[in-house]
């Protein structure tokens, strides 16, 4: 470098240390807003009242054209009892065998005997003791829930549930289970299960961050549908596929379902009835959804140095404290997903989408186009985010390795998926002629297709779709997922690459089989046909006229050409 590009390097570098150290001097601590995106969306001013900003957030949340509700292929399908559950605001009804009319005091006193489970999980919650969390002092490290409790306060009494002056008492059963503020109601006709509106009109803030999933997450080349995929909408991504619809196993489809609430509850990270931060903050958290063959990020991030340093030195930390404050008050030395996936620019969020890139699958639409700006930007915010702890060099190294690594991963696939294509094509898979029933509707007939994986009848799928359903559904995604998480047995060998390259093989084998068996098929039908005589007959005929006709025509031109020598 010579000496000139040296200043102007470390200057550039300097600017961007300054930069850096100004938005923590001017935020700390890091509370996020909700995102300029979501109010516009909302046709809403940022000076908008909670009560404004939650009646917007409510409108959108249960409008079926804007993602809500049993999505555009209900008619395929029934819900089952334990739907009501899962999708609460559609499917809810309360239970006929008790017709009383409870009063707010007796929740507790008769579930004690009920469900004393639900009552002890409670009363340990911070719902259960706001007066405790009030006489906090200051040096706790539970104290920032104080003002926490004040917000709370002032949305209610922005929404009229709570009169100037009053205080929250509690947040009961009844808050919950039949409307905030509630003194009594109908076991039998009030009874409600809470969806994430019901907890928005306490917690805006966090209700607010979530739904701006939808807003902030817009591919710049339709690579996904805008705000997906996403907590925000993970209900609808469910709904809305085929397979999901056309499956005639319900139990087994609403195992899909179970993983797809985010949208539709808020009691994925923080269960009922604890409803803990603490819990929210720890990786398990997300491991019963985030596991398995095509998003097995859970088991990739506690096998990396990352979940290393978590399991053997994670008891020692402070769960306590926000998120925000991990690093400085002297706690976390290692990232946990939520510190990677909350934090957006310095900040934390209910928002996990503001730099996801490769999202759920890497495709070649989205290999092709990371020098994108939209691609450009959310890469520079990873680079800051792991910069809280490595050097911003180390973190660029690793993050381009990444990038390349899935790259390769896209690329095997898509050759795998040229030759299968062309099996299909030709009509050459086992049975495609002979015994290939289509899917039961609104599924439709595809090679190596996601279907595949869930539906199954003579031979659809092959064999050999189901390889290459599992190559580009699992093994790709598997490959990408570590690399991502930095678990280098997860790409190279154990899953990922060895995986994809296995695929490859078999799916390239199989080609060759079944396109020499076509042909060996089609030679032993013509000696059969030959051997019996029949059929080739009017082909013999024409062959014998055809030549005849060349000794014919070659007779003609030998003689014209004499006669031109003459
Ligand atoms: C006298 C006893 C009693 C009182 C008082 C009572 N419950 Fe229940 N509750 C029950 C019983 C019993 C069930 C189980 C009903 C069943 O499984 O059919 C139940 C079930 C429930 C369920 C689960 C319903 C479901 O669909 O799974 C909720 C939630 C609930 N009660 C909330 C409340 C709330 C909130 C209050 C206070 C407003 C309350 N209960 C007061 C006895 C009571
Ligand atoms: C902060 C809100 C909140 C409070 C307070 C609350 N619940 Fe719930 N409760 C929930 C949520 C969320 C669910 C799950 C909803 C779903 O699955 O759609 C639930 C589900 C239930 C269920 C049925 C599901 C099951 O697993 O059994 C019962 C019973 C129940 N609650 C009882 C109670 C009782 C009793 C109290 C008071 C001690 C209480 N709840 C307080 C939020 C709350
Ligand atoms: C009637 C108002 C009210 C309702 C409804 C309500 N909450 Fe709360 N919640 C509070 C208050 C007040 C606090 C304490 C201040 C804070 O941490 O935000 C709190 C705290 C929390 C916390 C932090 C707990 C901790 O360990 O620090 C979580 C998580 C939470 N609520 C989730 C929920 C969920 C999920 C629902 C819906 C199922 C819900 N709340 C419904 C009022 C409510
Ligand atoms: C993906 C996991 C996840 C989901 C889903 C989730 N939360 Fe949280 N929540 C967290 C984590 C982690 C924290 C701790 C944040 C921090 O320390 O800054 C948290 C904190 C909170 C708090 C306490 C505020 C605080 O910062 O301490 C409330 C209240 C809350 N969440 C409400 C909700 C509501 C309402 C929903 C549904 C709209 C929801 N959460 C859905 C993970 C989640
Ligand atoms: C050190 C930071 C870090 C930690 C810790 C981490 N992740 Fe990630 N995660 C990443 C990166 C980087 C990507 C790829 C981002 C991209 O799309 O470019 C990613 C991708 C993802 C994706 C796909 C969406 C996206 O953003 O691209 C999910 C889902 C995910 N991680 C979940 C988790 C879960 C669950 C955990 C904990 C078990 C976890 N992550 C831990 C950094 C992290
Ligand atoms: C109840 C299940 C559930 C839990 C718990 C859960 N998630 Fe998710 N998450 C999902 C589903 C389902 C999707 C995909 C939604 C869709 O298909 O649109 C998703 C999507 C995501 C995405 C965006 C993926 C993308 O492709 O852009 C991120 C990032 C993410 N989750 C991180 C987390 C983290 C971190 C935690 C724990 C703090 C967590 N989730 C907890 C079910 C869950
Ligand atoms: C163990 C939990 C789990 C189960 C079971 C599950 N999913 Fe998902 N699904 C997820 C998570 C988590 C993501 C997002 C992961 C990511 O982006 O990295 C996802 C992503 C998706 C996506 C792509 C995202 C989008 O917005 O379009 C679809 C579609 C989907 N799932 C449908 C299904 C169907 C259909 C089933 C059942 C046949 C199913 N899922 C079963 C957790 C689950
Ligand atoms: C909170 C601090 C922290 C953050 C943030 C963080 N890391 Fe790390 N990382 C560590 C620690 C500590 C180690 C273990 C170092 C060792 O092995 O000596 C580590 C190890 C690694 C390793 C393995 C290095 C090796 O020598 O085996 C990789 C790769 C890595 N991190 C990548 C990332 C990426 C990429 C990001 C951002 C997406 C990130 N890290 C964010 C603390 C962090």
């Amino acid at each position: 470098m010579s000496y000139l590009k040296k200043v102007f390097h470390y200057a550039a570098r300097l600017a961007r240390i300054f930069a850096f150290a100004m938005t923590f001097a001017l935020c700390a601590p890091a509370f996020a807003e909700t995102p300029d995106e979501t109010y516009k969306a909302l046709g809403l001013a940022k000076t908008a009242s909670p009560k404004q900003l939650y009646d917007a957030l409510t409108k959108r949340y249960y409008d079926e054209a804007q993602g809500a509700g049993k999505g555009s292929l209900s008619k395929y399908w029934e819900p089952i009892p334990i739907s009501k559950y899962l999708n609460p605001h559609d499917f809810y009804q309360p239970p006929q065998t008790i017709d009383i009319d409870a009063q707010r005091g007796q929740c507790v006193e008769c579930h004690n005997q009920v469900t004393p489970g639900w009552t002890h999980s409670w009363q340990k919650s911070v719902h259960g003791n706001l007066d405790d969390i009030r006489k906090l002092p200051d040096s706790d490290s539970r104290a920032y829930k104080k003002a926490m409790i004040e917000g709370v306060e002032n949305n209610l009494r922005s929404m009229g549930t709570l009169k100037a002056g009053d205080t929250l008492k509690e947040v009961g059963c009844i808050d919950c289970h039949m409307g905030v503020g509630k003194d009594h109601g109908q076991h039998n006709a009030d009874l409600k299960m809470p969806d994430a509106a019901a907890c928005g009109q306490c917690h805006v803030q966090q209700f607010a961050e979530r739904e701006s999933e939808r807003d902030t997450y817009t591919w710049p080349q339709d690579q996904w549908a805008p705000g997906h995929p996403s907590h925000a909408l993970s209900y609808k991504a469910n709904v809305e596929n085929a397979v999901w619809a056309a499956m005639e196993q319900r139990e087994v489809a609403e195992g899909c379902t179970f993983c797809h609430t985010p949208q539709t509850t808020c009691n994925s990270c923080h269960t009922r009835h604890e409803f803990s931060t603490v819990q929210a903050r720890k990786p398990q958290a997300c491991a019963i959804c985030h596991n398995g063959v095509d998003h097995n990020e859970f088991e990739n991030y506690m096998l990396s140095k990352h979940g290393t340093i978590y399991q053997t030195r994670g008891d020692a930390w402070d769960w306590n404290v926000r998120l925000a404050d991990a690093m400085e008050k002297d706690n976390q030395n290692a990232p946990t997903c939520q510190f990677c996936h909350m934090e957006y620019e310095g900040k934390f969020s209910h928002n996990m989408v503001r730099k996801a890139r490769w999202a759920f699958e890497p495709t070649p639409k989205i290999a092709d186009n990371l020098n994108h700006p939209w691609f450009v930007k959310r890469k520079e915010a990873w680079v800051s985010t792991c910069a809280n702890c490595h050097s911003d060099r180390f973190a660029r190294a690793y993050l381009d390795d990444m990038d390349k690594g899935i790259i390769s991963g896209v690329k095997i696939t898509e050759e795998a998926r040229s030759v299968l294509v062309k099996l299909y094509a030709d009509r050459l898979l086992p049975g495609q002629k002979t015994n290939r029933p289509a899917p039961p509707a609104p599924e439709k007939d595809d090679a190596g297709a996601f279907f595949q994986l869930f539906w199954q009848k003579g031979n659809n799928p092959s064999a050999v779709e189901y390889e290459f359903a599992e190559m580009w559904e699992h093994h790709k995604i598997k490959h990408y997922k570590a690399l991502a998480h930095a678990n280098p047995g997860g790409y190279t060998y154990t899953d990922g690459w060895s995986q994809l390259i296995k695929s490859a093989a078999k799916i390239n084998d199989e080609d060759i089989k079944l396109r020499e068996a076509a042909e060996i098929r089609a030679e032993l039908n013509r000696i059969a046909r030959e051997r019996r005589g029949e059929v080739d007959a009017p082909w013999r005929i024409i062959a014998a006229g055809l030549g005849a006709l060349a000794i014919l025509l070659g007779a003609a031109l030998l003689l014209r050409r004499d006669r031109s020598k003459a």
